[in-house]
């Protein structure tokens, strides 16, 4: 069995391998409608969790609701994003869990997973940060700079995140 791009961290490869062989991961991987449903959750929480989150870096860019306090929209719309990331991250889990060494020999499933690192490094960053600060700019109809870069760099992840899910379906045909 060929070990992917580059020589992958032995363990890690041995530790899928052996993920691959529980009987949970074959009965996943072998289900008739169980995998198909978790995939259709995958897919349709995208748009709560990517629409929420894409309306909020709208704003903090200053090209949405620029009447409307930022605290306000990110009030009411972070509540729903944070649930839509939780069902993308369990979804998520079980995808990867249904043939976890095809997806660690992924090149986009790689790409994938350090965007979404970076993303969420992202909002750590605005949380810890940026936001403190809010009651300075909260009635900008544009925010200022450091602001509007969390959002920019927020859009360009997430569309490389959605990319890069798509992907994952043509690595044999890009990399086979
Ligand atoms: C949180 C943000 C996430 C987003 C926006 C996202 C988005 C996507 C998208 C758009 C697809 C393609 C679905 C299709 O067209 O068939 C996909 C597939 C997939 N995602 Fe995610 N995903 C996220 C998180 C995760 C996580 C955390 C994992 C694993 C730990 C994961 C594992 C997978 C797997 C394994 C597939 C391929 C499923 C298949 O076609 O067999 N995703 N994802």
């Amino acid at each position: 069995m060929s070990r992917g791009p580059g020589r992958p961290l032995v363990d890690l490869f041995r530790f899928f391998e052996w993920l691959g062989t529980t009987s949970w991961s074959i009965a996943l991987h072998e289900s008739r409608y169980v995998f198909l449903l978790v995939l259709m959750i995958h897919v349709l929480t995208v748009s709560v969790f990517v629409g929420t989150a894409v309306m909020i870096d709208l704003r903090l860019l200053g090209k949405t609701m620029t009447h409307v306090p930022v605290s306000q929209v990110v009030t009411r719309l972070l509540p729903w994003s944070e649930a839509g990331f939780l069902v993308m991250v369990v979804s998520g889990t079980l995808l990867f869990y249904a043939a976890p060494l095809a997806r660690y020999e992924n090149v986009f499933f790689r790409l994938k997973m350090a965007a979404l690192a970076m993303a969420v490094m992202n909002v750590w960053v605005f949380r810890r940060a940026v936001y403190r600060r809010v009651g300075e700019w909260d009635l900008d109809p544009v925010p200022p700079r450091r602001v509007r870069m969390v959002g920019a760099l927020s859009l360009i992840l997430l569309a490389i995140i959605i990319t890069a899910g798509r992907m994952m379906a043509y690595q044999d045909y890009w990399f086979g």
